[in-house]
């Protein structure tokens, strides 16, 4: 199986959403990290056949997913950003419904959406009423209903906002179970979600594919720029402000060290330390980080779009 973007473009006025993008995905978990408003819900949402291209392709093995259609979506699993639940369905009434719209009844659909509710760690709630449902449980009702028709591509927008510790390995587990001769493709800005989840991590910023490789090898990029300094805690502010720091500890008493990025030696006791995915994610977004921090927040469950 070959999911292929050609030049794929997606323009809202003269805002470039997606722009010009030829991306290959074959069988694997594929990470999909940048920083608000880099376009990765409009990818998805193309890649969901949810909305058309202004320009380029989508294929799947060669053929147009246009052409394809109602055969391309019965492949498909997708749990939007903003998913859309009923409050006064019970979790296994909601995921039967769902299964219902994507054409599976009967006894083969309980046994699916029992099974599901199982591997998410909702068995016990099946009965109880959403609305009763905590942020974490909403989003694993979410991931189950996208993963109802076995799909063969399974596309989930943010699935771990809202998990606690315990549940995103959970949700690690499920995902590397499912995975096999599966193309899945998750999104966050969480970034330690896709260093342990995904095989390739896909970099998008201002709706290109910057960089994309192994987790492993794609911090390779920043080899020898990333330095921890050791500097006296009262100091630590002023150096935050000047420098690019994706981190800092508390070592001994009174002294800070600092996780700097930076091409040249920052300062003269500054070691070379390992990059790793969250100097990098810094490295591609640093003037995005501060904004973000005060953009993020909210829960979106309440309205948008439909489960599918
Ligand atoms: N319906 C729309 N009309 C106009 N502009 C839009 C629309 N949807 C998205 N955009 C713009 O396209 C860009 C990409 O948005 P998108 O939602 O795909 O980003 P994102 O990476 O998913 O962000 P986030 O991390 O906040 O979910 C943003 O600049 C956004 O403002
Ligand atoms: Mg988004």
């Amino acid at each position: 199986m070959e999911l292929k973007t050609v030049e794929l473009t997606k323009e809202y006025g003269k805002k470039k959403a997606v722009n010009r993008m030829n991306i290959t995905l074959t069988q694997g978990v594929y990470g999909l990290l940048g920083a608000n408003g880099a376009g990765k819900t409009t990818l998805m949402r193309l890649l969901c056949a949810l909305q058309q291209p202004t320009g380029g392709r989508i294929l799947l093995d060669g053929q147009s997913i246009g052409k394809l259609g109602e055969d391309y979506r019965n492949l498909l699993g997708y749990l939007p950003q903003a998913f859309r639940y009923y409050p006064d369905f019970r979790a296994i009434d909601f995921l039967l419904y769902i299964a219902a719209l994507k054409g599976l009844e009967g006894k083969a659909a309980k046994e699916k959406a029992w099974g599901l509710l199982e591997q998410v760690g909702l068995s016990c709630e099946a009965k109880h009423r959403i609305k009763t449902f905590s942020g974490g449980m909403k989003q694993r009702l979410g991931i189950a209903q996208a993963m109802l028709n076995d799909p063969r591509i399974l596309i989930l927008d943010e699935p771990t906002t809202g998990l606690d510790p315990k549940e995103r390995v959970r949700f690690r587990n499920l995902i590397s179970a499912f995975s096999k001769g599966r193309i899945v493709i998750l999104s966050t800005h969480i970034v330690s979600d896709v260093e342990f989840i995904a095989e390739r991590i896909l970099v998008m910023k201002a709706g290109q594919i910057i960089h994309w490789g192994r987790p492993g090898e794609i911090t390779s990029e920043i080899q020898g720029q990333v330095w921890e300094c050791t500097v006296p805690v009262e100091h630590a502010d002023r150096y935050v402000a000047k420098w690019n720091v994706s981190n800092l500890r508390n070592e001994r008493e009174g002294y800070t060290v600092l996780r700097v990025i930076a091409a040249q030696q920052p300062m003269e006791n500054a070691k070379l330390v390992t990059p790793n995915l969250e100097d990098l994610y810094l490295y591609y977004f640093q003037e995005q980080t501060a904004r973000e921090t005060y953009a993020t927040g909210g829960d979106h469950t309440w309205e948008g779009e439909d489960a599918r």
